[in-house]
């Protein structure tokens, strides 16, 4: 493969949106940042250097990083922060991954600005699985943009143990369009020519919320999810949550008695939290055909519709569809013995307001997210660092494998849904084979957490709603075609059980891509062990690893 060098300046920048003006981090100046365009089995190399005040880490979201875990990116996971007027070079090769997949910033909220596409297409001369060759390929990123201070607004959230304030608007490519005030003109406009194929790259990198996405008049046809192929199939609506990527192909078919028609397509969340939880907004752009002749430009303007904001059922029928192209030039891998089984109950939770502080919490207490009743600890090192170099002290590797107390997780909740804190991980061996079963917990409403890994692909073998039975749920499982992803939302009130191939050496960062929900501890790592043959082992740390 070829290798590709890209300089990342990270400095501040004014982006102006919904007329509010602020100072933003941003890379090379751009929001979103710029793509990085790669193919399969090629290196890549960022030099990051940070020119803003704030400690910077950016992360490859997605990208295996076979044995390169110090380019991961996670902060105080596989490295200390980039300080301000440092540099840090990030070097790492795409191996068996195709799609779209994305960077971000993965220290605090820095990433509700700091991110970016990342494009990797087949190795040169191997063609798509799809029968259609896409005329053009466009990223769709959405965001989230907030009039304030992302920072600000994470900080006084944890210091008052309320909800942290919702953003003011989603954006589709940056741009909010022209459904909220003031943004008429900051529409995304995808200019399509009748009969032609296209590729759209989605990615949701916004903060908090999972998105429902529809084009009016016009059915997507989804080919490939967190950079895996999967069997294709047709949908007008698709859900995407924090940290998901989809590719779907789009045929340009204009409306036959206006085929100058503009059609519209939306965002706007998937959320089972109270009103004013969450921005409820809708983010729109614009699918536009040139004028034919004889024909008004623009008119009329046709609009999709989506389902309500809570339509639990539809995202669980939604991602019951999604299944891994298990071909034989991409067969599924599917662990099918388990040597190491995990149950981990996710959910958020309430503690005590501390003395003489008042908290604004649900009944005055302060809100907190967990998993197995544990809160993680951000450490003050860096996890690989301590684990390479075998600085004791900075985790203990006690994670329960399942609660210490089980409890009916769907039902009515403990009289006792205090959490404890702690810097815990799971140590495992080289090449186990693990299941985990994740359970949403009910003690504040059912709700779905999108559960990222890094540093693997699982296979989603399984969901359902309910607590999970481990004597009759197993029976149901798939392991012939399971879709393979870094990303799963766990249902709200249900379950969902993935298993990968422990085959990665290194500190491996698991976590909620709700960020909020990662602030109050909904975390926590693996350390997975080198094997025997030296192509089993962790690399050296590179000579400019940053330093806490
Ligand atoms: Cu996209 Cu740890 O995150």
């Amino acid at each position: 493969g070829a290798t590709r060098y890209y300089t990342f300046n990270v400095t501040m920048q004014n982006v102006t949106r919904l007329c509010t003006t602020r100072a933003i981090p941003t890379v090379n100046g751009m929001f979103p940042g710029p793509k990085i365009v790669t193919r399969e089995g090629d290196r890549v190399v960022v030099k990051v250097v940070n020119n803003v005040k704030e400690n910077v880490t950016i992360h490859w979201h997605g990208v295996r990083q076979l044995r390169t875990g110090w380019s991961d990116g996670p902060a105080y996971v596989t490295q200390c922060p980039i300080q301000t007027g440092q540099s840090f070079v990030y070097n790492f090769t795409i191996t068996g991954q195709r799609g779209t997949l994305f960077w971000h910033a993965h220290v605090s909220w820095m990433r509700a600005t700091l991110y970016g596409p990342i494009v990797i297409l087949p190795k040169r001369g191997v063609p798509y699985p799809f029968p259609v060759k896409p005329y053009k390929e466009v990223p769709i990123i959405f965001g989230e943009w907030f009039n304030a201070d992302p920072e600000a607004i994470i900080a006084q959230a944890l210091q008052t143990g309320a909800g942290p304030n919702i953003s003011d608007a989603f954006t589709i490519n940056g741009l909010p369009g022209p459904l909220y005030n003031c943004s008429s003109k900051d529409t995304f406009k995808l200019k399509v020519h009748p009969g032609k194929w296209y590729l759209l790259r989605l990615i949701n990198a916004a903060l908090n919320d999972e998105l429902f996405f529809s084009i009016a008049n016009h059915t997507l046809t989804v080919v490939d999810v967190d950079a895996a192929y999967v069997k294709p199939f047709h949908t007008d609506i698709l859900l995407i949550t924090p940290g998901q990527t989809t590719n779907v192909l789009l045929r340009a078919e204009p409306d036959a008695g206006c085929p100058a028609a503009t059609h519209l397509m939306l965002a706007r969340p998937y959320g089972t939290g109270q009103p004013g939880t969450f921005d409820n907004t809708t983010v729109a752009a614009v699918l536009e055909y040139a004028a034919a002749p004889g024909h008004i430009k623009s008119l009329p303007l046709f609009r999709p519709s989506l389902p309500a904001l809570n339509d639990t059922a539809f995202a669980a029928n939604f991602s019951a569809k999604l299944r891994s192209l298990a071909s034989p030039e991409y067969p599924a891998s599917v662990p099918r013995a388990v040597d190491r089984s995990f149950f981990f109950a996710v959910g958020l939770g309430t503690n005590p307001c501390p003395k003489n502080q008042t908290c604004q919490g649900p009944n005055g207490s302060m809100f907190t997210a967990s998993m197995n009743n544990v809160s993680f600890d951000m450490p003050t090192t860096a996890l690989l660092q301590a684990h390479y170099a075998n600085i004791a002290g900075m985790y203990t590797a006690d994670f329960p494998a399942a609660p210490l107390e089980p409890f009916n997780y769907t039902g009515t909740p403990p009289n006792n849904t205090n959490v404890s804190n702690g810097t815990k991980v799971v140590a495992l061996q080289y090449n186990t084979s693990v299941e985990v079963v994740l359970q949403d917990t009910s003690i504040l409403g059912a709700e779905s957490h999108p559960l990222h890994l890094h540093g693997f692909d699982f296979f989603v073998v399984g969901q359902g709603f309910g607590n999970y039975d481990s004597s009759k749920d197993p029976a149901k499982f798939n392991l012939v075609d399971p879709v393979q992803r870094n990303t799963v939302g766990v249902p709200a009130g249900g379950w969902v059980a993935i298993r990968f191939f422990a085959d990665n050496p290194g500190v491996w960062f698991m976590h909620c891509h709700l960020e909020v929900h990662t602030s109050w501890g909904l975390k926590m790592a693996w350390v997975v062990n080198d094997g025997p043959l030296p192509e089993q082992k962790l690399m050296p740390p590179p000579a400019d690893l940053p330093m806490c």
